[in-house]
């Protein structure tokens, strides 16, 4: 069983003073995480087929110097300092979620997808999942992050954590994807979790554009990339986070042609 799980920088930063880990919901994150786990693998003859991959997002690290140059997924660069300030930012970032794994027992490894990721003109992502691979099949859990890419007639351009999510999640044919983040799930417009997603027009009503600090493009667009895989995957908030590792159904399920 291949799990895909990204942490959205919105949970893990505090998302309005830059470059703060919000270090109580990282905390939280990371104990469910270790709990699921070191928990399963220590337990005779469970868990140890289960794959993890983790993912987090920029929040206040890169999305706050993304902004500050001026680079989004479809806005390039080619300003070198630019584009390595906003990866640098997000290597401080992994450093913080890697470190916190450790700490807990979980065998986290860093995977920077700027030295690996490469976008065509058409904007098609090309990332080679080998060391994913390796990792996985040596018993680590790799933690990718939203980051820069360099972009063919574009400079570098910024990948987000989505992107890599929907490029594992086909690459390794995963199981189940979760997108984990503030919010509780896809929201209609009163304010309650839609359940389950099976098409777009499921809610399409409910679903706004980005937000204003977010350059990778806001729920509509997840959504719409989840829509393309393969595998069910869940958008819900922290709260459902055990339930989702313990193979649970937190949140909103999207998944195109569930029964
Ligand atoms: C953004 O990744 C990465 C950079 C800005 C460099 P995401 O778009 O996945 O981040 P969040 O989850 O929305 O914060």
């Amino acid at each position: 069983m291949t799990t895909v799980l990204k942490l959205g920088g919105s949970l893990v930063t505090e998302k309005d003073r830059r470059e703060t880990v919000d270090e109580a919901a990282l905390g939280a994150a990371i104990d469910a995480i270790a709990e699921a786990e070191v928990g399963a693998k220590t337990a005779v003859g469970t868990g140890d087929d289960d794959d993890l991959v983790l993912v987090h997002g920029g929040g206040s690290f890169g999305h706050y110097h993304a902004e500050k140059y001026g680079v989004s997924a479809d806005a390039g660069t080619r300003d070198a300092a630019a584009a390595t300030a906003i990866h640098a930012a997000m290597k401080r970032l992994n450093d913080a979620v890697v470190d916190g794994l450790h700490d807990r027992g979980v065998p986290a490894l860093p995977v920077h997808p700027f030295s690996a990721g490469v976008r065509g003109a058409d904007g098609g992502l090309t990332f080679p999942l080998e060391p994913v691979e390796t990792m996985l099949g040596e018993g680590f859990v790799p933690v990718l992050h939203g980051d820069c890419v360099t972009q063919v007639e574009k400079g570098v351009t910024i990948l987000s954590g989505d992107e890599l999510v929907v490029r594992l999640a086909d690459g390794l044919t995963a199981d189940r994807v979760g997108l984990c983040s503030t919010v509780s799930g896809v929201l209609d417009g009163e304010g309650e979790v839609i359940p389950e997603i099976r098409a777009f027009a499921d809610a399409a009503d409910a679903l706004g554009g980005s937000d204003a600090t977010d350059v990778t493009g806001g729920m509509a667009a997840k959504v719409r990339a989840l829509l393309e895989l393969d595998a069910p995957s869940y958008v819900f908030g922290p709260e459902g986070l055990e339930a989702f590792l313990a193979g649970g159904s937190p949140g909103t399920r999207v998944e195109r042609n569930a029964r």
